[in-house]
């Protein structure tokens, strides 16, 4: 079933990858695959709201209609609290670019058209990025006059209605062996302004170190709305600031307090 307008990405070598076990592994959390599956296993830091609420989101995202892989239940295991998704058969777009790297614009461009797919949805009952970001930014390690500037600039900003992902980077989509998508992990969304989610995915592009995706994904998100680049970047102090309240690491913590920063990109 075709589920998109977006072009379909050609999937190379799909499913060969993540047959079993381990699909990803943090500190307090581990994603598996499981009786054909996928089982999210959170440890004792994550609290028991934000996993539920992360569950509801997921539920809320495959409501819009989406093609996005479906929450099965939220159960406990001994004293884990874990969600049960679909799995969804294919590579994630993260990597098939890092396989197939004279390709990258194609895949960016396929990205870009997925995010506007989910740009052009709304849901009721959703919360508002502009509150979250408001609550990060208080929360953020800036100085105290950083962090009132940035309140009223955000102030100032349209709030905007568009679903907006909220971690919407390669490893989040997954390209099926037909070549359609999935978009997965949806514990961050919110309603707002597509812009702002734009920064948002940008600035994950060079977190992780993709400085020349981040630009060429910029200036390809910047045509597909329609909008100029100064329009995206007055976002980035904003969600700079934002992500230094939930990333502390020495290596990004520098870059993240320099964009908070910056006043008015020019
Ligand atoms: N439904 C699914 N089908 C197939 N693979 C999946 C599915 N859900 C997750 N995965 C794989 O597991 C990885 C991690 O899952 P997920 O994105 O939910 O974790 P995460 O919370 O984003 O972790 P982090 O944000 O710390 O990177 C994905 O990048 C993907 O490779
Ligand atoms: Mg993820």
């Amino acid at each position: 079933m075709k589920k998109t307008t977006a072009k379909k990405v050609p999937a190379k070598r799909s499913g060969q990858r993540r047959q079993t076990g381990v699909l990803l592994e943090r500190t307090d959390k581990v994603v598996t695959k499981d009786k054909g599956t996928v089982l999210k296993i959170f440890g004792p830091s994550y609290k028991v709201s934000a996993i539920l609420n992360e569950a509801m989101n997921e539920a809320r995202a495959a409501e819009t209609g989406l093609p996005v892989a479906k929450v099965l239940e939220v159960l406990k295991i001994r004293d884990h609290w874990c969600i049960r998704r679909e799995w969804v058969e294919g590579d994630t777009l993260a990597d098939v670019m890092a396989k197939d790297k004279k390709n990258l614009v194609r895949y960016l461009k396929s990205f870009v058209a997925i995010q506007c797919q989910i740009f052009a949805k709304t849901s009721e009952r959703m919360g508002n990025l502009a509150d979250k970001l408001d609550k990060q930014i208080s929360a953020s390690p800036l100085p105290k006059e950083t962090r009132y500037d940035l309140h009223m600039k955000l102030q100032s900003f349209p709030r905007g209605k568009s679903l907006c992902h909220g971690d919407f980077n390669p490893t989040n989509v997954i390209i099926t062996p037909k070549g359609d998508w999935r978009v997965i992990d949806w514990s961050h969304v919110r309603l707002g302004d597509p812009l702002a989610d734009v920064a948002r995915t940008y600035l994950l592009f060079w977190l992780s170190g993709h400085v020349a995706a981040a630009e060429k994904y910029m200036a390809l998100a910047c045509e597909a709305l329609k909008v100029k680049l100064p329009d995206v970047q007055k976002w980035l102090p904003i969600v700079a600031a934002a992500e230094s309240s939930r990333d502390q690491t020495p290596k990004n913590h520098e870059l993240l307090v320099h964009w908070a920063s910056v006043v008015d990109i020019e």
